[in-house]
């Protein structure tokens, strides 16, 4: 029997992590922020000068990843989504966090991670699977937000052209694609407060984990 995983895959702003977060605290389980590998490999590459559509290059530069990177207030930006988006789309960068990523998900009392493949090619069976989405425009507004409060200014016509550019690479990129698994829930935040949505979060998983 697998261990209770609950995977959270989404585009960006949709609000999944947050809801991975509150999963996390509800359920007693550690969780894991995938998008940040990618940041960190992103952000790495462009340290070491490195031609992010190099395929090779970019997937020995993953190799050399480490957890203490992933705490670095860097990975955090517009910019590293950005990189993390480019440097998402190489199979040799995905193949080299996918042992971490495997790892983390055996934990003995279950773990919840959030990203893009989780439940189609991480956990294809995790037990609990959410599908978050919201429309591109309210996605913008909450980046936008979030970048603010960061202190990062930029106009909202830029993160909504940032969005759309990254569902577009990342949904139509040919190595494990952003989509929702068939057996996966669609929640669909757009008319939802964080508090609302963590709630039909935290209802969809207790429903699949009586059913576990
Ligand atoms: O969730 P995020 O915005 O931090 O993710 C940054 C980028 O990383 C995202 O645009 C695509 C990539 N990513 C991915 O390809 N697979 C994942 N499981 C998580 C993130």
């Amino acid at each position: 029997m697998t261990t209770f995983v609950i995977a959270v895959d989404g585009p960006a702003a949709s609000g999944k992590g947050t809801i991975a977060t509150r999963l996390g605290a509800a359920f007693g389980l550690p969780v894991l922020d995938t998008g940040l590998l990618y940041r960190g490999v992103g952000v790495l590459a462009e340290r070491a000068g490195a031609d992010l559509d190099d395929p090779e290059r970019v997937g020995a530069v993953a190799t050399t990843l480490t957890a203490d990177l992933l705490d670095d207030a860097a990975l955090r930006t517009r910019a590293a989504g950005e990189l993390a988006s480019r440097v998402a789309v190489h199979p040799q960068v995905r193949a080299a966090l996918l042992d971490f990523q495997r790892s983390f998900a055996a934990r003995p009392g279950g773990a919840v991670l959030d990203g893009r493949d989780i439940g189609t090619v991480i956990c294809p069976d995790a037990p609990a699977k959410l599908y978050v989405t919201a429309t591109p425009e309210v996605r913008a507004e909450r980046r936008w937000k979030q970048l603010a409060g960061q202190g990062e200014s930029v106009a909202y016509e830029d993160v909504l052209a940032d969005i759309r550019r990254r569902d577009a690479r990342d949904g139509g990129r040919e190595a494990a694609p952003m989509t929702q698994a068939p057996d996966a829930n669609l929640l669909d935040t757009t008319e939802m407060t964080i508090e609302q949505a963590a709630d039909a979060a935290r209802r969809i998983v207790e429903a699949a984990r009586a059913r576990w």
